[in-house]
């Protein structure tokens, strides 16, 4: 909790105030909140916060509620930072369900990347004054609030001209594409590279990235009423074809390929049918990379891709990707991905959610309206 709420305040909050739920005013206050409250005469204070909370593991539209936490201490080497938006992404959700393999310690506040302003800073802070843009990098926990408060080597400051919503969302998903197309396969320009999931934000990056290196793409989407016009908006991104899984269901997926050469590496973000239909794309001696499981279904491969096909199977984590040397350099490719959103070359579709309207984003990140854009949450 220590990297969410400073000061023991939450557990304060957790034993101590019959208002959890609902802290408005600061008569309710437990004695240690009210030492806390007096101390802020003499330190700088955040302002209280909005934060959207699980106590326990389980379905995140009935675990999470929206709270108020008070103040918290603005130490010498800590920057206070009013979030500006976050998005809603699915290991989010894995975590609130518990089922993600690295989860903060309950009660938590819920997201894991998003970009806010300075407000405040401790005397000690040189590198960041009230009004720079920053997000955490590498990305980290409880970015579902208004105020945080964490030591300065957690921001990194961005260019402030670059789109909001953009910089909320720019560590996680577009960083994944990057290193992906960079890390398995030396990939050259006229080479082709298949993928499932092409509508998720990886996908649509991984489009575009592929693009300005010359790397041409074969997509495959899910059936939908509607996808046509899916279809078309991923080829205005650079998409070179683009099929149903329907339309791949004939004895020879490559015969339809056209002209285009067979894929060297295949990205699977679905698992079950869609991860064979990338399997059957690649060549001789191609590489599967797969890094989710949106479907919740195993990956089947025959024996026969191995035996005659000598496929290789890989898998890619971000967060373990984050304990490399390569990570280093995160922030250079954060920098290089924003110029490319700045300049209009890096595009994918979002949607803007007012923070009083979470539940309302929960429900479709959930996938309870079908198929939906990205939520971000604006605060
Ligand atoms: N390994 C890593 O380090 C890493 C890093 C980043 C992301 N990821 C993973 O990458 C995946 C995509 O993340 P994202 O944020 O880019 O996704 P996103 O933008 O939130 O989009 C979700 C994608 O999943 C598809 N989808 C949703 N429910 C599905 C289901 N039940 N069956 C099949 N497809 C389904 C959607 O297809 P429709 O358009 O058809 O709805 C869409 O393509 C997630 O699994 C995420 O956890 C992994």
């Amino acid at each position: 909790m220590a990297s969410l709420v400073r000061s023991g305040t939450w557990k304060a909050l957790k034993n101590g105030s019959p208002s959890f739920f609902n802290l408005k005013f600061r008569k309710f206050l437990n004695p240690q909140l009210q030492a806390l409250t007096v101390r802020s005469f003499s330190a700088i204070m955040s302002p209280p916060s909005k934060a959207v909370v699980y106590e326990h593991h389980g379905p995140p539209d009935s675990v999470t509620r929206v709270v108020e936490l008070p103040p918290v201490e603005v130490k010498e080497n800590d920057v206070c930072v009013k979030m500006l938006a976050a998005p809603i992404n699915p290991s989010d959700i894995n975590r609130i369900e518990g089922v993600y393999p690295v989860r903060p310690q309950l009660p938590a506040v819920g997201g894991y990347e998003g970009v806010g302003e300075v407000h405040s800073v401790g005397s000690g802070v040189k590198g960041l004054s009230p009004g720079d843009w920053v997000i955490p990098s590498p990305p980290s926990f409880g970015t579902w609030q208004t105020y945080i408060v964490k030591d300065e080597n957690v921001w990194y400051k961005i260019n402030k001209g670059s789109p909001m919503e953009y910089a909320a969302t720019v560590t996680i998903n577009p960083l994944t594409a990057l290193r992906m197309l960079e890390d398995f396969v030396t990939l050259n320009s006229g080479d082709v590279i298949i993928q499932n999931g092409a509508t998720s934000i990886v996908g649509q990056c991984i489009i575009q990235i592929a693009q300005f290196r010359g790397i041409q793409s074969v997509n495959i989407i899910r059936d939908r009423a509607g996808s046509d016009e899916v279809k078309e908006k991923l080829r205005k991104l650079g998409a070179d074809v683009v099929f149903t899984e329907s339309e791949l269901e004939v004895k020879n997926v490559k015969g339809l390929l056209a002209g285009i050469p067979e894929p060297a590496l295949g990205f699977n973000c679905i698992g079950g049918n869609a991860a064979s239909l990338v399997l059957k794309f690649l060549r001789q001696g191609g590489m599967m990379v797969t890094y989710g499981g949106m479907s919740k279904k195993p990956i089947t491969v025959s024996t026969s891709s191995f035996i005659f096909k000598d496929l290789s199977l890989r898998g890619f984590w971000l967060q373990k990707w984050m304990s490399t040397d390569k990570a280093k350099e995160c922030r250079s490719m954060i920098d290089y991905l924003l110029e490319r959103a700045r300049d209009g070359n890096l595009k994918y579709e979002m949607e803007l959610t007012p923070f009083n309207d979470f539940h309302i984003a929960l429900d479709k990140a959930l996938g309870k309206h079908g198929s939906q854009p990205k939520q971000v949450i604006k605060f």
